[in-house]
């Protein structure tokens, strides 16, 4: 692995924040979004082992991160970010990872053999526990609850005492990411991943679909291009790019005493790095620029991500830039847009604009799934493809209107064959969605939506 060096652990959580950035400075910023632990002397223990455990990330390989978003930056590759809205807890085996991976192969195989473009694949995987809630409560029929805010706070069975704050739940998180790194990288460099495997990620029940044969009959045309590189001779046996992929892991920069606790210094370099995955994002409702999340994640050197919402402004956008990313290091910043599908073609474009002036190397990112969410009939929280679709493709417009490049999508999936979101191949209708609906946290596209959200971005990108 690489740049494994010797790495130290951050100071105490309860430690003095100075003006200086150190990994406990957001400490002195205003939080929000943070849960309270009923008990703090069971949270400094848990912050004090987490600080003993092993990194679960190497700093080398988000600087290898790094230079990959580079070249999303530079328009030279796309982006692919999946995964669940809330790792669980409870949903959590080894078949489960394995589906998701696949989806995830699938829709990279599609879109890089669909563009010609290199992918970065970065999953929502291994970390992402934490949820920013709009409401701190819930209402559960005649009583209000405490919210849900991820299993790495609380659990999320609707009665009030599985809702207040454990943090011993901070260990479970940890050992999951652990475990589940542990199996992607097994999976991603252990032949699983190998492009001569590329019909065995087709799942039986996607096999017999539209999307599922369309999906094949690439991975036919992939086959014979391998036999071709053969019979001329060309040495597929050794190591090489065929035979194992990158997966980057990521989750939002939410619950900062974890992040804190999880953040090492580097040894070959002496730079921080927040070790719990590789790459990092602030979410829509904790991007206050003077406050505790945009603090903590301008002191680690990890690629980061931030939201846009609707109400971004071009002024906040330049001051994100300017904040996150001040040496315009190309591949530091991503910036996801997630402004619905009715308002992206308006919203998007000063804000391009503005970044395009200024000069600052972003890597683009659309996330079509956090403007379409509405509750349905049935009181369910859902999307319909078509929205996601369409916000994608608003995202597409707009940057080739503007000359910039739409750098990658950002969507909530599972290599399940849940009923979640509304629409799409299989049409799935509001009826349809108590059948399977299984999420911990938001909709998420099902298998076969995934793989057909990768068709239409690939066309996308070859126009
Ligand atoms: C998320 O990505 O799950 C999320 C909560 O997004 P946002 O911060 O954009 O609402
Ligand atoms: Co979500």
């Amino acid at each position: 692995m690489s740049g494994a060096g010797e790495q130290k652990s951050a100071g105490s959580p309860s430690q003095a924040a100075g003006e200086e950035w150190s990994p406990s400075s957001w400490q002195s910023r205003e939080a929000t979004q943070l849960p309270e632990w009923p008990d703090e002397d069971a949270a400094r223990e848990v912050y004090r082992q987490l600080r003993t455990l092993p990194p679960l990330v190497f700093a080398g390989e988000a600087r290898r991160l790094v230079r990959a978003l580079g070249q999303v930056a530079a328009g030279q590759a796309f982006v692919l970010q999946a995964g669940d809205c809330a790792e669980s807890f409870d949903d959590f085996s080894a078949d489960s990872i394995r589906d998701k991976l696949k989806v995830i192969l699938q829709m990279a195989v599609v879109l890089t053999y669909g563009s010609g473009v290199p992918v970065v694949k970065i999953g929502r995987i291994a970390g992402q526990f934490a949820k920013p809630r709009s409401s701190p409560v819930e209402r559960v029929g005649e009583v209000e609850i405490p919210a849900f805010r991820g299993h790495i706070v609380n659990d999320d069975i609707p009665v009030p005492a599985a809702r207040v704050p454990d943090p011993s739940r901070m260990l479970t998180a940890y050992h999951q990411s652990a475990a589940t790194l542990n199996l992607l990288r097994a999976f991603t460099k252990g032949g699983f991943a190998d492009l001569s495997q590329v019909h065995s990620w087709n799942q039986q029940f996607l096999a017999s679909s539209a999307e599922g044969r369309r999906y094949e009959a690439i991975a036919e045309e992939i086959d014979r291009a391998l036999r071709f590189m053969r019979a001329c001779g060309v040495d597929l046996t050794s190591d090489s790019p065929i035979h194992q992929v990158d997966l980057f892991t990521s989750h939002e920069a939410l619950l900062l005493g974890y992040e804190e606790a999880m953040t090492r210094q580097d040894s070959l370099t002496g730079d921080w790095y927040d070790c719990s995955a590789h790459f990092l994002w602030v979410g829509e409702r904790t991007h206050q620029i003077e406050g505790a999340h945009v603090e903590f994640v301008t002191g680690v050197k990890n690629p980061l991500g931030c939201k846009l919402g609707p109400s971004t402004t071009p002024e906040k956008v330049l001051e994100i830039c300017e904040r996150l990313n001040p040496d315009r290091l190309p591949g530091r910043l991503t910036l996801i847009s997630r402004m619905g599908a009715a308002s992206v073609r308006s919203l998007l474009p000063p804000l391009v604009k503005a970044v395009k002036e200024s000069g600052h190397p972003v890597a683009w990112q659309c996330d079509p799934m956090h403007g379409n969410t509405f509750v349905s009939e049935s009181g369910r929280k859902t999307r319909h493809f078509d929205d996601v679709l369409g916000e994608i493709q608003g995202y597409f417009a707009v940057h080739r209107a503007l000359g910039s490049w739409p750098g990658g999508v950002h969507v909530e999936l599972t290599g399940d064959d849940v009923t979640e979101c509304l629409g799409g191949i299989g049409d799935i209708l509001e009826e349809q969605l108590p059948l399977r609906y299984t999420t911990a946290c938001d909709p998420r596209l099902n298998a076969r939506q995934s793989i057909d959200l990768a068709f239409r971005v690939a066309e996308l990108l070859r126009e």
